[in-house]
């Protein structure tokens, strides 16, 4: 729930100020985050898993890597789970301690390593045998010992979109788990790695708790195996993917109810479940959460410049594009979207689209929706995770602003690119 993204009367507001003000005085298509619901997706996490103190949090900066929100996330007391030498940089930069960043990603350059390695950060997480001779190559040239996890592929179907399940034998993420115990042998055995333990993500937006027993039970076994043939695991990375609801995101007796809303894990299993199966001696237990910390905190404001009918169909053409936000075009992800004043005069059937040149570039399709004319402000909701972070200058359209708003106050966070930039 986007608590703190809300109608007062038929106003929206991000915590204390109106998305309108918002959208006049920085323009539009804007991202804006809020930042106490950051903090309370955080706080909702650390309260289920209270019963597993020594659990750490590793905040997945793919999902949003905005300096400040970083900052603000690493002041909630997270670690980083990287994918590049470039996210190991932020997180630096940030003030995340180098320990408290892991390196994963399945294509890792020579320059991610060195840089992960000089940098001496928590641990680099492999996916391959080859990739793990490459890192004790690296380590050895840079007279160093890097901590190393072997990312395991417990073949588990999330029940997820395509594109974004990665713990099926066919995907491309981790070792199988047949031949893992190869791969960790060969790794306690070298001289310049040092073997931490074991990591698995078996996909994202996972709304639904049985893969996660399924995979936690795979990874239980394998690390008990392990540490039966003399190799101790002394940490276990069970991903991120824990779901958040798109639809009704928002409900409002104004705004049409979403069907097919998406289930939510219940927090508290999950925490029950992985502290029976995943809680082993002298291990800890790290989880790489992104989405479900900073997706609901996040909007984009957009003006409608345009409705247009066609073949019986009405478009509504929106000032943002799928270079600001693309989950719908790559995922057809769903989004909910509001119009940002309630007007009370019904709805209509419509597709919301973006000015750019790809029949792929619509957030809405046939959806029933407030009658909105040139010039009214919508809200693209829950956009926080995997909406800038995935956007582009495609069709050299310079990218959105970034605001954070804390209660009363608002900062840009990331300044609108202009056409000087696109050069
Ligand atoms: C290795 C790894 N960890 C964590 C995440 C974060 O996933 P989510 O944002 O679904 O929590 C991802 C996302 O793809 C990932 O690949």
């Amino acid at each position: 729930m986007t608590d703190q993204i809300k109608f007062d009367g038929n106003q929206l507001y991000i915590e204390n100020l109106k998305a309108a003000d918002l959208a006049e005085k920085y323009g539009t298509p804007l991202y804006v985050y809020s930042s106490n619901q950051i903090t309370r997706k955080h706080r909702a996490l650390r309260n289920a898993f209270a019963v597993m103190p020594g659990m750490r949090i590793l905040y997945a900066l793919k999902a949003n890597s905005n300096g400040e929100i970083l900052k603000h996330i690493r002041s909630l007391g997270t670690g980083a789970d990287t994918v590049s030498g470039g996210e190991i940089f932020l997180a630096l930069r940030s003030g995340f301690s180098p320990g408290s960043i892991s390196l994963a990603g399945v294509g890792k350059s020579d320059r991610d390593i060195d840089f992960a390695i000089s940098q001496e950060i928590g641990v680099i997480i492999v996916e391959s045998e080859g990739e793990l001779e490459v890192v004790s190559r690296r380590a050895k040239a840079l007279g160093k010992v890097a901590r190393v996890s072997l990312r395991v592929n417990p073949d588990v179907d999330a029940h997820t979109h395509p594109h974004i399940s990665t713990g099926l034998k066919e995907n491309k993420f981790g070792v199988n788990l047949d031949c893992a115990g190869g791969t960790v042998k060969l790794a306690a055995g070298m001289k310049n790695v040092e073997f931490v333990g074991i990591h698995s993500h078996i996909g994202s937006q996972i709304t639904d708790i049985e893969p996660f027993a399924e995979a936690a039970e795979s990874i239980r076994e394998f690390a008990l195996k392990l540490g039966r043939d003399g190799i101790p695991v002394r940490q276990i990375d069970f991903g991120g993917g824990i779901g958040v609801r798109y639809r009704n995101a928002i409900k409002h007796e104004l705004l049409p109810h979403e069907k097919q809303e998406e289930n939510s894990i219940d927090l508290s299993a999950l925490a029950k479940l992985l502290k029976d199966r995943l809680s082993l001696p002298d291990c800890e237990l790290t989880i790489e959460p992104g989405r479900f910390i900073v997706a609901e905190a996040g909007v984009l404001l957009t003006r409608v410049l345009y409705r247009k009918e066609s073949s019986g169909r009405t478009f509504v053409v929106v000032d943002a594009g799928m270079n600001d936000m693309m989950r719908h075009a790559l995922y057809s992800a769903y989004h909910q979207i509001v119009p940002v004043e309630l007007s009370g005069s019904g709805f209509e059937t419509v597709d919301v689209v973006g000015p750019v040149c790809e029949t792929t570039d619509s957030f809405a399709v046939q959806r029933q929706f407030p009658p909105v004319k040139r010039g009214d402000l919508v809200a693209i909701l829950t956009v926080g995770a995997y909406g800038y972070s995935l956007s582009s200058s495609y069709n050299s359209r310079p990218k959105p602003a970034e605001i954070l708003v804390d209660r009363d106050y608002a900062r840009v966070i990331r300044d609108r690119e202009t056409y000087e930039d696109l050069v």
